[in-house]
């Protein structure tokens, strides 16, 4: 069986790089890929993925007859908020990816707010506002601190963690004044500043089973020591000791069931990955967003333990098989630092040399996958803010760590910059 990737970042070459190691897989193709996919499969750049109309998702089809395509992988969040899992399953394609109303669990955070509001699931007391100036009154007012969200898509980066009024009234007139998200920022939800250690729950879902992945620590601070602004995340490991079997099942209780649930008592299936992103308050965990597909960076280091067909794994989401499927995991911690562009999250220059990427890849339990880059020649070039995905394994989370920053030691393109801190959060708590 063939198979088409959609996406460019470290997570789609992570699974593609997974899904080709399938008994049944014969060839994967990216679109567009990145200038490390094609060390797995085919580059596709004549796909127009990047919006979703009648005639980008009609060639999508035909390139998949062509090419004897059974099933499409859709990795980025856009394409599912812009209904392309709807329109190729449509086509009579197999999809792997939720539809555009399940995805709008991700791509509308207002909508999220309502639903979890609805089937009381744990999460920051908020309130959304279209009005500016209703924001501005509301946070004036208001003396605890709060986050400001865009409630549209913004590629990680659209919420603002405030410490006074001043900043939250800041952060009101970024995002809906000067615009700085777009139209994502057109509604602002105002929430409740909460505490506690972040981490990042995925599972499976076939429309009713739902079979809970690995849990995984993400760091989205940009800086060392968790500082500086939110970017679509630095560094992450699997798994996180922070999640035992039995805050698992509350989870699973409290966060996972109850969402599909309301979904479908609205007439919604949910098919794909449901990622919760939890904040593990005092009070118990409470969710701070949803997305609608894997984690990027969390799926490298997913998929560096997995042991499952991963093939098999993914029909059984779309067959609605679920519940045969049972994954065993590599007992080692798998950890991931992300290498980015020097001015990420901010501006930054592409088409930078990368050096030291064969030498590194020359480690042993160390997998190097590509997000911004691409190839000129045999010159591998930055392309992105975040630029590759370093995974290590290791006995433990210390060791994983450190064989990883060794291995983005060893590879440079000026500029580039990584945090060398994943896992702190945990492994400082441990020494205390
Ligand atoms: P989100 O995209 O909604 O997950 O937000 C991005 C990041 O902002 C989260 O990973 C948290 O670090 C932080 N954040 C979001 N909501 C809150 C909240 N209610 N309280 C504290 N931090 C938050
Ligand atoms: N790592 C956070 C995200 O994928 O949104």
């Amino acid at each position: 069986m063939n198979v088409l990737v959609i996406g460019s970042g470290g997570r789609e070459h992570a699974l593609g790089w997974k899904l080709k190691q399938s008994k049944n897989c014969k060839r994967v193709f990216f679109a567009p890929g990145n200038g490390g996919t094609d060390r797995v499969g085919t580059n596709v750049t004549t796909l127009d993925v990047s919006q979703v109309t009648t005639k980008s998702a009609e060639a999508i089809d035909y390139f998949c007859r062509q090419n004897k395509i059974e099933l499409v992988v859709i990795g980025p969040e856009d394409p599912l908020a812009n209904g392309l899992a709807d329109r190729l399953t449509k086509l009579g394609l197999k999809v792997f990816g939720p539809n555009q109303a399940a995805a709008a669990l991700e791509a509308d955070k207002a909508f999220s707010k309502a639903l979890m509001r609805g089937a009381a699931i744990p999460t920051a007391e908020s309130r959304t506002f279209e009005n500016a100036d209703a924001a501005l009154a509301y946070v004036e007012a208001h003396e605890t601190p709060v986050v400001v969200k865009a409630a549209g898509l913004a590629k990680g980066k659209g919420v603002i963690v405030t410490d006074s009024a001043d900043e939250a009234i800041d952060a009101v007139k970024q995002i809906m004044v000067d615009r700085a998200f777009g139209e994502a920022g057109d509604k602002v939800i105002i929430e409740e500043r909460l505490t506690g250690q972040e981490v990042s729950i995925l599972a499976l879902v076939d429309g009713r089973n739902i079979y809970v992945l690995e849990p995984s620590q993400d760091h989205k601070q940009v800086g060392e020591g968790d500082t500086g602004p939110n970017t679509g995340g630095m560094g992450a490991y699997t798994p996180t000791p922070l999640v035992d079997d039995k805050l698992m099942q509350v989870i699973d209780r409290q966060v996972l069931v109850p969402t599909i649930d309301a979904l479908r008592r609205d007439g919604v299936e949910f098919k794909g990955v449901l990622y919760a992103g939890l904040m593990l308050t005092p009070g118990g965990p409470k969710v701070l967003e949803y997305n609608c597909r894997f984690g990027d960076p969390e799926c490298q280091p997913l998929m560096v333990r997995m042991k499952g067909d991963l093939l098999e794994i993914m029909l059984a989401v779309v067959d609605g098989t679920l519940d045969k499927v049972d994954i065993d995991w590599d007992r080692r911690v798998a950890c991931c630092v992300v290498m980015c562009s020097g001015g990420y999250p901010g501006d930054y220059e592409k088409g930078i040399e990368i050096n030291g990427l064969d030498e590194a890849a020359k480690l042993d339990d160390v997998f190097i996958f590509h997000a911004g880059t691409k190839k000129s020649g045999d010159k591998v070039l930055t392309n992105g803010g975040r630029v590759l995905n370093i995974v290590a394994l290791g006995k433990d989370l210390a060791e994983a760590r450190d064989r990883a920053n060794a291995a983005c030691d060893m590879i440079s393109f000026e500029g580039g910059f990584f945090r060398r801190d994943i896992g702190d959060r945990v492994l400082k708590k441990a020494a205390k």
